[in-house]
């Protein structure tokens, strides 16, 4: 196959330096309410980089589930393989992209694990069996033999745990939060010429010359 003859003009939207706001967590709020608005399929989905002490990187989908006023949070098994690499390497990435909206985020920075009562709490909310399925899932990315080994795990889970009982929170689940570090909007632009706005943290007043210390500086990059 070759797309080498594929290409499309971004011509939705554009990226001032001089009007993003001064903090990265409110431009991103801003875009993902906007991607909500148009209706972007799961546009809280992301795509996870770790990198072990292999030094291979491994890339995989997780839903975002909240965005803190330090960071943003996802759910999963510690003892998966993103678990393993993130216990080696406490360093990750995450990368949204909007087609709709001619949109790429990513941001980084250090992750750790959340507090083992959020992780509860939130695995409490959780669907019946979803939760059934997070104990069927582990070790997560370990083998298996075949489906059905998978499937009468979780019906035996499921006579253990019937419907409307609670089921117990996996020491093994939980949340993690990716401090954020760097943040970079990508808009796409006509005749690739798109814009890049990146945020990395400061100590002093920004590059705009907001009032006060935002913690925040910006900058453009080639696209
Ligand atoms: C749309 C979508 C959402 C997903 N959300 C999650 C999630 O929130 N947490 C999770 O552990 N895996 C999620 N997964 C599965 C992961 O992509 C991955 O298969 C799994 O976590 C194992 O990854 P690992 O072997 O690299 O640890 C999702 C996959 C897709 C396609």
């Amino acid at each position: 196959m070759d797309f080498t003859d594929q290409r499309l003009s971004y011509e939705k939207g554009e990226l001032d330096q001089q009007s993003v706001p001064a903090s990265p967590f409110e431009l991103f709020k801003g875009w993902m309410d906007e991607a909500l608005a148009q209706k972007v399929q799961e546009p809280y989905a992301m795509s996870l980089a770790t990198c072990g002490v292999d030094n291979k990187p491994s890339v995989r989908i997780v839903l975002l589930r909240e965005i803190t006023d330090t960071g943003i949070v996802f759910y999963t098994n510690y003892e998966s393989a993103k678990g393993q690499d993130i216990a080696e390497n406490p360093n990750a990435e995450v990368l949204f992209f909007w087609h709709e909206l001619e949109r790429q985020i990513r941001i980084s920075g250090p992750i750790a694990k959340i507090d083992a009562d959020k992780s509860a709490s939130y695995f409490q909310k959780r669907p019946h069996d979803s939760q059934v399925g997070a104990w069927v899932s582990q070790p997560q990315s370990g083998e298996v033999a075949n489906r059905e080994v998978m499937e009468q795990t979780f019906e035996q889970l499921q006579e253990k745990h019937p419907t409307n009982t609670t089921v117990p929170t996996p020491a093994f689940w939980g949340g993690y939060e990716i401090t954020v570090e760097k943040v970079e909007f990508w808009q796409g632009r006509a005749n690739r010429m798109h814009d890049r706005i990146i945020y990395t943290q400061s100590g002093g007043d920004d590059s705009k010359g907001h009032e006060g210390n935002t913690g925040w500086t910006t900058k453009r990059l080639l696209p």
